[in-house]
């Protein structure tokens, strides 16, 4: 169970165009609790939102947590709100950190960032870094005045393991990903985060190299909006009591449970985060999450309701 805390905004810094960093500590100084490079937090936004970061300072750091959040017009008003609203000496709430893409013992680590999803890979590379470990990030952004962190990176003792790649540089500049992801060994292992294209690009590369599946991580920061047009009614049991309940087609199961008294903990609400994970005891889930693996969808028993839908007409739960 994740519990929450209570941070004061230490320190609120416009790192690239369009990308503002905060740091985050307790209100009393006392330390924050431990952490593992590429975990997140869950932030409260004033307005009643909750968001997931990425920490994205050293791990071994207990004085503070660091955020970046990118101005993304195509949100749902929560990076806007951390932009505009959240300042300097703001008290906001946040979860415990939790890990859903941690470091595997590897001998050589190939870290992707596109983007503002560089945030959990640069925790990643300090730590990697830290303990000596063979690693290269590759950091992909459009231009240098969208690069978050250059500065620090430039300056860290790992800067020679970072190669930046801009959209607008010269194309030999670009990533090659085919060469870069050349050759597969069993004791390499591959990290990506960023935008949902950018994560296919790399993964799509590394399997038509030969990547094992156990060797490839990511972590999406979003959910795309989804197609809804097609969505059906369909009904959903709660097996504890027996009782069911219909979902139409413009509403969630999560919605429907809580208008009927059932608490499903959510988060993101967008299959990201997996906190409101639900086994399933009988039907078959439409899943519509980024959080489990293919292998894991297709044993069908469980699944993200917050944003899952159900392909047959009844779905039992384990509630
Ligand atoms: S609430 Fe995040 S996956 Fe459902």
């Amino acid at each position: 169970m994740t519990g929450s805390i209570e941070v004061k905004v230490t320190c609120k810094t416009e790192e690239a165009t369009d990308i503002a960093s905060f740091e985050l500590a307790r209100l009393d100084g006392a330390p924050l609790p431990r952490f593992s490079a590429g975990s997140h937090i869950d932030v409260h936004i004033p307005g009643g939102l909750t968001r997931q970061y990425s920490l994205c300072n050293d791990s071994t750091e207990q004085h503070r947590y660091r955020i970046a959040v990118l101005r993304d017009p195509a949100s749902r008003g929560g990076s806007t709100a951390m932009h505009d609203t959240v300042k300097e000496g703001d008290v906001i709430r946040i979860s415990t950190p939790r890990n859903h893409f941690p470091l595997q013992h590897a001998k050589r680590s190939l870290l992707f960032a596109g983007g503002i999803g560089v945030t959990p890979l640069l925790c990643m590379a300090q730590r990697l870094a830290a303990i000596d470990a063979d690693f290269t990030l590759h950091y992909c952004t459009r231009s240098e005045d969208r690069t978050a962190f250059i500065k620090e990176i430039e300056a860290s003792d790992f800067s020679k393991r970072v190669k930046l790649h801009f959209d607008a540089g010269p194309p030999i500049n670009r990533l090659d990903i085919v060469e870069t992801l050349a050759e597969p060994a069993a004791d390499k292992h591959l990290y990506v985060c960023g935008p949902g294209g950018f994560i296919d690009f790399v993964i799509n590369s590394a399997k038509n190299n030969g990547w094992g599946h156990e060797q490839i991580h990511l972590e999406y920061f979003a959910n795309t909006p989804q197609d809804t047009s097609g969505n059906g009614k369909f009904e959903v049991r709660i097996a504890s009591t027996g009782k069911t309940y219909s979902v139409e087609a413009g509403q969630s199961i999560t919605r429907v449970l809580q208008d009927n008294g059932i608490d499903v903990l959510t988060s993101c609400e967008q299959g990201v985060c997996g906190t409101c994970i639900t086994r399933v005891l009988e039907g078959e889930p439409d899943h519509r999450d980024l959080y489990f693996t293919d292998e894991e969808k297709a044993k069908n028993d469980q699944f993200t309701p917050c944003c899952s839908r159900s392909k047959s007409k009844l779905l039992v739960l384990d509630l």
